[in-house]
């Protein structure tokens, strides 16, 4: 793949395989070494930090004896199709030929579901139509099934947080328990939602509560990924110097998705070699094709609103949004609007609240090109 001019090395939205992929050997190890021990793992992290491309990442790098299997149940509603999508992503991932998928095929054909084929692609759909008991039976058969092999298998399920949302009550309940009595088949967990994600699994008063071992995936860290920056652009004969890539990374606040679309964009703009020019021009067009967006979004929040999202865009992190200072420095009026904003930013994910090494609570805005072309209307005005 790599070979082929018209790959952007700089990927945004899939997982292009290991040569495109920046460390997180840490991670990949930890995970390989719970799944040894039988555990599963949730991955907790902020929005578009690499949850996905890890679980691929980890995926491609599990022992060849072992099987992984990919779910993003984004799209399902129920339990039904959470199924439907399980079913059909086993059938395409093992092999039909092989003994594993030989036996898998023929447990899925008596379980009688509806085998149908994209008609792009030519690959095979499993879909059942049936009542919930039978639905929970049904995964409970599969998952027997895959218990039952000589080798381990590795369950991931993207954007899990959705379950929350099935009418079938206490899905997660029911998940939890039939998981517990599994050996051979270990879980990953992950999803954007940060916040139902932390409530599903480290809530006390829900099922998942301790229930699997929870990673916290940061930011990648700032010189592995300046390096890295720099031998992909070499790599495809191109240069940039570190200092350069140092300072995008510094603009995109080291937050993955954000680094990985201006690397792209000013690896497609570049023909030999990166100036600072380029890249600043680069970072300008982005926010320039956000515009748009972020028009959209001014206009929902009232003026307090949006004042306390500019102090906060200029600031970059703000450790106490209701000290005197800093309303007096914006603006901002009393602490009680301060706080009646910023619930209301926090509650749209436009301003997220986080916390430093220490366990200190900070705010900051969620979307790096937001916080960027807040910071300059700031400037301007
Ligand atoms: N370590 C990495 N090195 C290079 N690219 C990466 C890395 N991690 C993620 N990416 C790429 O960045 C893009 C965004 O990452 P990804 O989709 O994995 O984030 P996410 O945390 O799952 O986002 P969301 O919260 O929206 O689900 C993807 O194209 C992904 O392949
Ligand atoms: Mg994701």
């Amino acid at each position: 793949m790599g070979k082929k001019q018209f790959v952007n090395p700089f990927p945004v939205t899939t997982y292009l395989g290991p040569d495109y992929f920046c460390d997180r050997s840490d991670e990949t190890s930890q995970m390989i070494s719970n799944i040894r021990n039988g555990s599963s793992t949730t991955v907790i992290a902020l929005r578009r930090i690499g949850k996905t491309g890890l679980i691929h990442h980890l995926l491609g790098k599990l022992p060849p004896e072992w099987k992984g299997i990919y779910i993003d149940i984004l799209e399902t509603e129920t339990l039904n199709q959470f199924l439907n999508l399980l079913a059909t992503s086993i059938i395409t991932t093992i092999p039909e030929k092989s003994s594993l998928g030989r036996r898998f095929w023929s447990l899925l054909k008596s379980l009688r579901p509806v085998i149908s084929y994209d008609a792009l692609t030519g690959s095979p759909q499993a879909s059942f139509d049936i009542k919930t008991h039978e639905v929970e039976n049904n995964i409970q058969a599969i998952l027997q099934f895959l218990e039952n092999q000589k080798f381990k298998i590795v369950i991931a399920i993207d954007e899990f947080q959705q379950i929350t949302r099935y009418p079938e009550k206490n899905t997660d309940a029911w998940l939890r328990s039939r998981i517990q009595q599994l050996k051979n088949v270990v879980f990953i967990f992950s999803g954007s939602q940060q916040h139902l994600m932390t409530e599903l699994f480290a809530s006390p008063q829900r099922p998942f509560f301790r229930s699997t071992l929870i990673m916290k995936l940061e930011k990648l860290n700032q010189v592995v990924y300046r390096d890295f920056i720099v031998s992909t652009f070499k790599r495809h004969k191109k240069i940039i110097a570190p200092e350069t890539a140092q300072e995008m990374i510094e603009w995109t606040n080291t937050h993955t998705y954000y680094v990985q679309q201006l690397c792209n964009r000013v690896f497609a703009s570049t023909i030999k070699e990166v100036t600072p020019e380029l890249w600043k021009h680069q970072a300008l067009l982005l926010l320039k094709e956000q515009q748009p967006v972020f028009f959209t979004l001014r206009n929902m929040l009232t003026n307090p609103q949006w004042q306390m999202l500019k102090a906060i865009a200029h600031e970059k992190i703000v450790y106490q949004p209701t000290a005197k200072g800093f309303l007096t420095k914006y603006h901002l009026g009393t602490s009680a609007t301060a706080l009646r904003s910023l619930k209301t930013l926090t509650g749209y994910e436009l301003v997220i609240k986080d916390f430093d090494a220490q366990g200190v609570s900070f705010y900051s805005v969620y979307d790096v090109f937001l916080q960027r072309w807040a910071e300059l209307s700031t400037q301007q005005t």
